[in-house]
């Protein structure tokens, strides 16, 4: 069944020419068998691609040292998972070495056993048609005998680093442009990012205006949220730049109204009621965000939150870490 493909005897700097094969940007699968003794075995590759679609059959190519070689070298079946912009974590996983890849994964069985993952966007369950020597690679022709696919984004690998896909603009939607020259503009990048925010946060309001609280009264409630006790410096810090003249009066308005107090210690803290509402309105604004999410499509919104969190990193080297950082493990504690 094994046929060889000659290389060329041409020889390259090994590095340019894994960097110029780097600049075509592949999406990510992991390819899994069971290995002769029952063992599932599996591997992360961007070899994938499609060969023909009637015969239905894929390709994909395995290293000569990949440990797993003589395994998917003498499997009958296999199968491709194309992985979701959301599985970064289980590429790494199955690009090490080796190791039991499989621990504490939940698995479906496939045709000739194969172990099948779980979320990902796209798997096609294989058996071996053909396999070519190509060089230090050893190549599968696959014919695909059963497959199923899920909405989910595709990962992407690009330049040696995985990336995200994202969809370019329809032709109906171009950047609005200013009529005056030398005036803003509105792909000016506050305006894009201040309107955003106001017309999300309009929805959002509501649910505030029910708890009897304004914008800033809010944000102070949730920054309380984030640990057990805030002293007023690490209140300030957490929300500097945001309607800083407001704080001290937003925190008062909270003690006032029962949601917070002054502690012995200097600091601030949630009452229970400021608790309940606190959860209360976490809960109508992460539903508010789903909506506007599933609008936006799963790929984007991830790209979006990506980018959004890289620029904070860009405006906001001060950005209040501690705060988010530690809370989970101080309130266990
Ligand atoms: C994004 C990415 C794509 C990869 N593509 C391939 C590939 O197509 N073929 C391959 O043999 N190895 C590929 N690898 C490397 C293997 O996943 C890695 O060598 C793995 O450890 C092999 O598993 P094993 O040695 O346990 O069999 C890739 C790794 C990454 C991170």
């Amino acid at each position: 069944m094994t046929q060889s493909l000659q290389p060329s005897s041409e020889s390259f700097d090994p590095t340019e020419f894994r960097k110029a094969l780097g600049t075509f940007a592949t999406g990510v699968t992991i390819i899994t068998a069971r290995a002769a003794d029952g063992t599932p075995i599996g591997l992360t590759a961007n070899s994938f691609n499609s060969v023909s679609l009637d015969p239905p059959l894929v390709l994909w190519s395995l290293a000569n040292n990949a440990m797993s070689f003589d395994a998917f070298r003498n499997a009958l079946h296999w199968a491709v998972h194309v992985l979701g912009s959301d599985q970064e974590d289980l590429s790494g996983r199955f690009a090490r070495r080796g190791e039991d890849k499989f621990s504490g994964l939940d698995t479906d069985e496939g045709e000739g056993g194969v172990p099948l993952l779980r979320g990902c966007a796209a798997r096609f369950q294989c058996r071996t048609a053909t396999q070519y020597q190509g060089g230090d690679h050893l190549i599968f022709i696959g014919e695909v005998l059963r497959f199923d696919r899920d909405e989910a984004a595709p990962l992407v690998f690009h330049g040696g680093k995985y990336a995200h896909a994202t969809r370019r603009d329809p032709p109906d939607i171009k950047p609005r442009s200013a009529h005056l020259a030398g005036s803003f503009g509105e792909d000016f990048l506050g305006y894009l990012l201040g309107r955003s925010h106001f017309r999300f946060f309009a929805q959002i309001r509501p649910f505030l205006d029910h708890e009897g609280l304004d914008d800033m009264e809010f944000y102070v409630l949730s920054t309380l949220t984030l640990k057990p006790l805030l002293t007023e410096g690490q209140i300030a810090e957490g929300l500097a730049g945001v309607l800083d003249a407001n704080r001290q009066r937003a925190l008062d308005g909270l003690v006032e109204r029962g949601f917070a107090r002054r502690t012995a210690a200097d600091g601030f803290e949630l009452t229970d009621g400021g608790r309940e509402a606190a959860i209360r309105l976490i809960a109508a604004a992460k539903a508010v965000e789903s909506q506007v999410l599933e609008r936006l499509g799963t790929g984007d919104a991830v790209i979006l939150k990506t980018t959004l969190n890289r620029l904070l990193g860009v405006v906001d080297e001060s950005a209040a870490d501690v705060l988010w950082q530690s809370g989970e493990g101080e309130r266990k504690g």
